[in-house]
């Protein structure tokens, strides 16, 4: 009897661990899911004739784009790869229509997406576009947050080609925060194109995430491991995205490749945009990599003669005026800090003006933060606003020699006579140029190769650290204190 039921038991456990090994079998062999999610529509080389696409499936299966009314456009997929128990799909298609809007579905032979749209560029000289920046989040409510600021950044500007997203799309780049950044911004983000522009938390230490996440044309990137430094000609215009991971902040190859890249277009119009920022009264303004910038960076920006610069990371918005040279000039670049369109809002740090950034430079600022918003009107950044409190977001508006910026707060809690939330603007410029005077100085290849790449490294780091020790460090010492002191009273730098 005794034997029988060991017997009984052991018939039992075989069982139990053979179907146990068959329903594993079945999970990891079997078909899975094809349904196609994180499905991205970037710029992808000429905007007005291609795009890049990017869409996740759970299942190994086949990559199919279908685009209506493309007939003559030439799709190329790339190789299907797994990455982080995800399958991840990309396709680039040329060969469109400018001035066309079009409809598309991604996904495999047998499941399909959602149709989603885009419109390519028509190449005259005017454009709108929507501008956000570090939406950063690891909630599912602060990814809703950052999609409210986004969805009513299209309802302020309806005409809309195309959003600029400045970097630091989740806080730690993991596979939950991507699928809760994917959960709240998949219709959003099926529906428009999309220039990424790759954020430390989006590169730094979380390497390959940003080009397994956006399909982008990186034939004259830098580096692709920590993200990616690319350009197009969208209108009048000419774009440069920088990486500004690439070595703690800027390599001198990428700085090149920008110097050629700016020099090599005869459009009306050039504008830079990056994530971080070299001028900034956050609590970021205090550290080298960024403020380097203000010392390499500038210097090219200042010899390409760029209008606009726009860039993220340090959560509050800030406009310079037009400086050249780290001086004011009227024929100088714009520097834009973009604000943040999530939730995490920094302070202003005041001990950091005129340290890094002089007040000279500052044409306005406007802090998102806590229960009251600051905001400087050019003497003092005290006065409190309650309008200020929420999502931040800029369009702008380029018609041949004049482009005008925008920039709005959603708020979070105010409603307007409606009972939607309420928008404020809570700046604007316009910037006037005559057009059809930049000519091209540069033409030829733009590429870095990868011995090139790493022969600069060590120059690269050498001028990083001379900035540091000469010039960051002085300044740093002066204003320890009053981090010591911010440390204490708030617990954090
Ligand atoms: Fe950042």
């Amino acid at each position: 009897m005794k034997k029988t039921l060991i017997k009984a038991l052991a018939v039992v456990l075989v069982l139990t661990m053979v179907f146990s090994c068959f329903a594993a079998e079945i999970y990891a062999a079997g078909d899975g899911d094809e349904t196609p999610f994180r499905i991205t529509c970037t710029v992808n080389g000429d905007p007005s004739v291609s795009r890049g696409f990017t869409w996740y499936t759970k299942a190994n299966c086949l990559s199919v784009l279908e685009i209506s009314g493309a007939e003559g456009a030439e799709i190329t997929y790339e190789p299907v790869f797994e990455w982080e128990g995800n399958y991840v799909h990309q396709a680039v298609v040329k060969n469109l229509t400018p001035g066309t809007e079009y409809e598309y579905t991604v996904g495999s032979k047998d499941v399909r997406s959602e149709p989603g749209k885009f419109i390519t560029d028509d190449k005259d000289s005017s454009l709108n576009f929507v501008v956000v920046a570090d939406v950063q989040a690891s909630s599912e409510e602060n990814f809703k947050k950052g999609a409210d600021t986004c969805n009513a950044a299209y309802k302020t500007m309806p005409e809309a080609e195309f959003i600029v997203n400045l970097g630091d799309f989740t806080n730690d780049s993991t596979n939950e925060e991507w699928d809760l950044f994917d959960g709240a911004f998949s219709e959003f983000n099926r529906n428009t194109t999309l220039v990424p522009i790759a954020g430390n938390h989006d590169g730094l230490g979380v390497w390959d995430w940003f080009k397994n996440m956006f399909c982008l044309d990186t034939s004259e990137s830098v580096q692709t491991k920590n993200g990616v430094n690319y350009s197009f000609d969208y209108g009048n215009c000419h774009f440069a995205v920088l990486n500004t991971n690439d070595l703690f902040s800027i390599s001198l190859p990428q700085l090149k490749w920008l110097k050629n890249d700016m020099n090599g277009t005869d459009k009306d119009w050039k504008i830079v945009c990056m994530h971080k920022s070299p001028y900034t009264l956050g609590k970021d303004g205090k550290w080298p990599d960024a403020l380097y910038l203000s010392k390499s960076l500038t210097k090219v920006l200042d010899e390409c003669d760029v209008d606009l610069v726009m860039s993220g990371h340090d959560h509050q918005y800030l406009r310079t005026k037009a400086l050249k040279g780290n001086k004011l000039s009227d024929d100088g670049t714009v520097y834009v800090l973009a604000g943040t369109a999530g939730s995490k809002r920094y302070e202003v740090r005041s001990f950091l003006a005129d340290s890094f950034t002089p007040t000279e430079f500052i044409n306005t600022l406007v802090i998102q933060k806590g229960g009251y918003g600051n905001y400087w009107n050019g003497t003092d950044w005290n006065s409190k606003d309650e309008k200020n409190i929420g999502g931040c977001f800029n369009t702008v508006s380029v018609k041949g020699g004049t482009l005008t910026f925008n920039s709005y707060i959603l708020s979070d809690e105010l409603t307007d006579e409606n009972g939607e939330r309420l928008i404020t603007n809570t700046d604007s410029f316009t910037i006037t140029k005559e057009t059809g005077k930049n000519k091209a100085t540069f033409s030829g290849d733009n590429t870095t190769s990868e011995a090139e790449y790493y022969f600069n490294v060590i120059p690269s780091f050498l001028a990083l650290a001379a900035y540091t020790f000469t010039e960051w460090l002085p300044k740093f010492l002066w204003i320890a204190p009053n981090i010591i002191k911010v440390y204490i009273e708030e617990d954090t730098f």
